[in-house]
């Protein structure tokens, strides 16, 4: 994994570099594409890919007649020419069986004349065409699934003309195959098919930025799934702008993506939320978009497009805003302010200016003020408003954006066009990762990611000293209800040792239970089990052989004896689980 890890970055920088220098559009050379090496495959997406997606909107209620009529409007309506190009038909496109020949078929009623002549039509409208599949044996919808007819998929997906593959990942907890082992499956038949498609996980965040999805994937899913709402939205960007998924210490997921591939916060809502304050609404509407362009989002829209108002068109057409989403540099921005639900993000582009958001995520009106220091600036600078299109002025060491309301905000570019900005360091990898002989204790590394709630760091979840048996410990992590976390990198370790406790205030009469798994969920690959424990259960020790494991994730679960269900109130911890390299 190390290594692994090690040698994307490099390609990743090799790409970013490319980018920076040629200073001109990359085009794919497809005749490079049959059999290619991965550096290719970075091209498909140098910029996070743009489009739009069925499932926001008419979930399963798709067919033909609605899919050509969106082609047609996003072709005419500007979005095509503001950049959105691939059109992705989700869940339900699908025959309830397979054919003689076990390939996937268009449901009859629904898509009577077939996928190859959809994807004819979407490419006359020139567009792109995508499609929904899911690794299991079942999509999330109880259709067809891909597993073990993953070859054939790719084949029927690439003779219909697809150009972009959305795999989900409902039920795969049930293929008995690692993520990781599972999307490189795809990529490969994908390669063998000639055809540059696109690959996007969609696994609902379960790590694909720590066990390596930049192997198989132009874009990978940072969460759970988006919905109609601004608490989901704003969710959704704290899973990859913020300490969602992985440590605070990381200020995000912004090290993991760059050109060629990117964290992925889920589709569009914009033009979805119906707040009917119309102000309000616009607002959402403008930070949903603006959050999406500031983190460098695949921007996949999921409105209707027959039926967009003009405030939704031009804000996900706004071209000054998607120009910072598509900056050529393709750098994640990163939060740089935050006061309770007040919050700035930075993202350094090409040409020396930068983008900076500024978000009012409460209900009250509020003043927020970026200082030039915060963004690595001095003195005066020129500042422009990208949503009014228009320059607001020159500024001497600050900016403030007066009266913001609910979800307002301000996109900005400031400064003259020059040497690029330097980004904050990345988190270094002995940080996160085992890197180093001897023994490591995991509470001095940072989680790479995170489910539910975050573990304390030697302490208890509720902040008071480990203490069993009346020694006080001082490495492991406190955890509450269920807590899942992963670290990355543990290819180098032989063992993995510590010991495992129901927390001493913990005084109910639940069940906590501890395990150790090899990478996220869906490979069910329990390394360790501590079987149910009770407050009257003596600490266990854990020992597992870690021979070429890579990522490794802690898992700590309460459950009510009563009704068998999750129970969040049960307290436990993880006493100083530490990872031994010999060699
Ligand atoms: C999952 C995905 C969604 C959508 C639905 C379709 O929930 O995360 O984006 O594709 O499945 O069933």
């Amino acid at each position: 994994m190390f290594t692994k890890i090690k040698q994307n970055i490099s390609l990743a920088a090799i790409a970013a570099f490319c980018i920076i220098l040629s200073g001109c559009e990359l085009t794919l050379n497809k005749s490079s594409m049959a059999g290619s090496d991965q550096l290719d495959y970075a091209y498909l997406a140098p910029t996070p890919p743009m489009g739009w997606n069925s499932w926001n909107f008419f979930a399963r209620d798709i067919d033909e007649v609605k899919i050509k009529a969106a082609s047609d409007a996003m072709a005419s309506s500007g979005m095509r020419d503001a950049g959105y190009q691939y059109l992705v038909i989700d869940d339900a496109w699908m025959a309830a069986k397979r054919d003689a020949n076990g390939a996937l078929q268009a449901d009859p009623a629904k898509f009577p004349k077939g996928m190859k002549e959809l994807g004819d039509y979407i490419h006359s409208k020139g567009l792109k065409f995508g499609i929904y599949e899911d690794r299991a044996y079942r999509t999330c919808q109880s259709l067809p699934g891909s597993f073990g007819h993953e070859q054939i998929d790719m084949a029927t997906f690439a003779a219909w003309g697809v150009d972009y593959i959305k795999m989900d990942s409902c039920s795969a907890e049930h293929n008995g195959r690692l993520s990781s082992v599972d999307y490189a499956l795809y990529r490969k038949y994908i390669e063998e098919t000639g055809r540059p498609m696109i690959l996007s996980i969609s696994d609902f965040g379960h790590a694909a930025w720590v066990w390596g999805g930049k192997q198989s994937s132009q874009l990978w899913r940072t969460g759970q799934d988006i919905r109609h709402k601004m608490s989901s939205v704003y969710a959704c960007a704290d899973n990859s702008g913020g300490s969602g998924r992985s440590h605070p210490a990381f200020n995000g997921l912004w090290q993991f993506a760059g050109p060629g591939y990117w964290n992925d916060p889920d589709m569009l809502q914009v033009g979805n939320f119906g707040i009917k304050d119309e102000t309000v609404n616009k607002s959402a509407n403008r930070a949903h978009f603006g959050l999406w362009c500031i983190l460098a989002a695949p921007l996949m829209a999921g409105n209707d497009m027959t039926n967009m108002t003009d405030s939704v068109r031009e804000i996900l057409t706004a071209p000054e805003v998607i120009a910072v989403n598509q900056d050529k540099r393709g750098v994640q921005g990163h939060k740089v302010f935050v006061d309770g639900k007040l919050e700035i993000y930075n993202k350094p582009l090409a040409d020396g200016t930068t983008a900076v958001l500024l978000l009012n995520k409460g209900r009250d009106q509020a003043d927020i003020t970026v200082t030039w220091d915060m963004l690595g600036f001095s003195g005066k600078q020129p500042v422009r408003d990208i949503w009014e299109c228009k320059d607001i002025g020159i500024f001497e060491n600050c900016f403030t954006a007066k009266n913001l309301g609910e979800h307002g905000n301000m996109m900005l570019r400031i400064g003259t066009k020059g040497k690029p900005l330097s980004m904050p360091a990345p988190m270094p990898l002995e940080k996160y990762t085992i890197t180093r002989k001897g023994v490591t204790s995991l509470s001095d590394l940072y989680y790479a990611w995170k489910d539910k709630n975050a573990p304390v760091y030697n302490k208890t979840f509720e902040g008071n000293p480990i203490r069993i048996n009346g020694r006080i410990y001082q490495k492991g992590f406190g955890c509450r209800g269920k807590a899942t976390f992963m670290f990355a990198g543990t290819e180098r370790g032989d063992r993995l040792i510590g010991k495992v406790a129901m927390d001493e205030s913990y005084q109910g009469e639940n069940e906590g239970r501890f395990r150790i798994f090899h990478e996220d969920y869906f490979g069910d690959r329990v390394l360790w089990d501590s079987g149910p424990m009770t407050k009257d259960t003596a600490a266990k020790d854990i020992v597992v052989d870690l021979e070429g494991y890579n990522c490794i994730m802690l898992v700590f679960e309460g459950k009510d004896i009563k009704t068998e269900k999750k129970a969040g109130d049960v307290l436990g911890v993880f006493i100083d689980p530490r990872i031994i390299v010999n060699d």
